[in-house]
């Protein structure tokens, strides 16, 4: 069993990687994150204010994800949510949520069952490679200019049909950036013994492709 680990800041293309990634290794695939989201979704309906760390806390969130990489699936309560944790309010919301530890020890123990199915697993996130994993056969942490990550999601938000405001998504990637590295509990930064991978000047499909060479030389479990 091979167990990959891929962590990094939004706009890297880590969650199309990763999903790139499972689907040429016939893996499993983990997306963190989606967990992060759909409690984030459960404390903004249950109207629990964002600096109530307490609250947060104590709410109960029935948290599911699948792990097919083609199809990505989201529960709350057995409620379909994939495409509302994808959507602004969540979005704005999930550093504040992710930041409380009792949320984060529950996630964590979740994510090490989840990923120790007994089969290959791509598990993606931010503190993989240094908490939840730290025995992973392959850790990778992707970067890219703060400008190149922000020009990604202004595309992409164009593409799905928003305005485009380039400043504005900068702005929130370094909002998030400076959220996410200085946190107390399980900061964003590379694990020590974490192949760093800088996509800036990558396409995708040369993104997966190099990580594809970067697991089969390191674990040689690769088919
Ligand atoms: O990868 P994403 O954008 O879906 O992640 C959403 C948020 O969840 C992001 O602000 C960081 C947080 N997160 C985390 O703290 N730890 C993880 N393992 C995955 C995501």
């Amino acid at each position: 069993m091979t167990v990959v680990a891929i962590d990094g800041p939004a706009g890297t293309g880590k969650s199309s990687v990763s999903r790139g990634l499972a689907r040429a290794m016939s893996a499993r695939y983990l997306d963190t994150g989606a967990m992060y989201r759909i409690v984030t979704l459960a404390v903004l309906r249950a109207g629990i204010d964002l600096g109530d760390a307490r609250a947060i806390a104590d709410l109960d969130a029935a948290v599911t994800v699948g792990h097919d990489p083609d199809e990505d699936r989201a529960f709350l309560a057995g409620e379909d949510v994939s495409a509302e944790i994808r959507g602004d309010a969540v979005t704005k919301a999930v550093s504040a949520v992710s930041a409380v530890p009792a949320i984060r020890t529950r996630l964590v123990d979740m994510q090490r069952e989840l990923a120790s199915g007994g089969s290959d697993v791509v598990v993606e996130g931010r503190d993989i490679g240094t908490v939840v994993l730290p025995h992973a056969d392959v850790k990778i942490f992707l970067t890219a200019s703060a400008e190149t990550r922000a020009k990604r999601r202004n595309d992409q938000n164009v593409a799905a049909g928003l305005p485009g405001d380039f400043e504005a998504v900068l702005a929130d990637v370094r909002r998030r950036d400076h959220l996410d590295s200085t946190r107390a509990v399980s900061p964003l930064r590379a694990a020590d013994d974490a192949l760093v991978v800088d996509t800036s000047e990558m396409t995708e499909a040369e993104v997966i492709h190099h990580l594809l060479d970067l697991v089969q030389q390191r674990s040689g479990a690769v088919r």
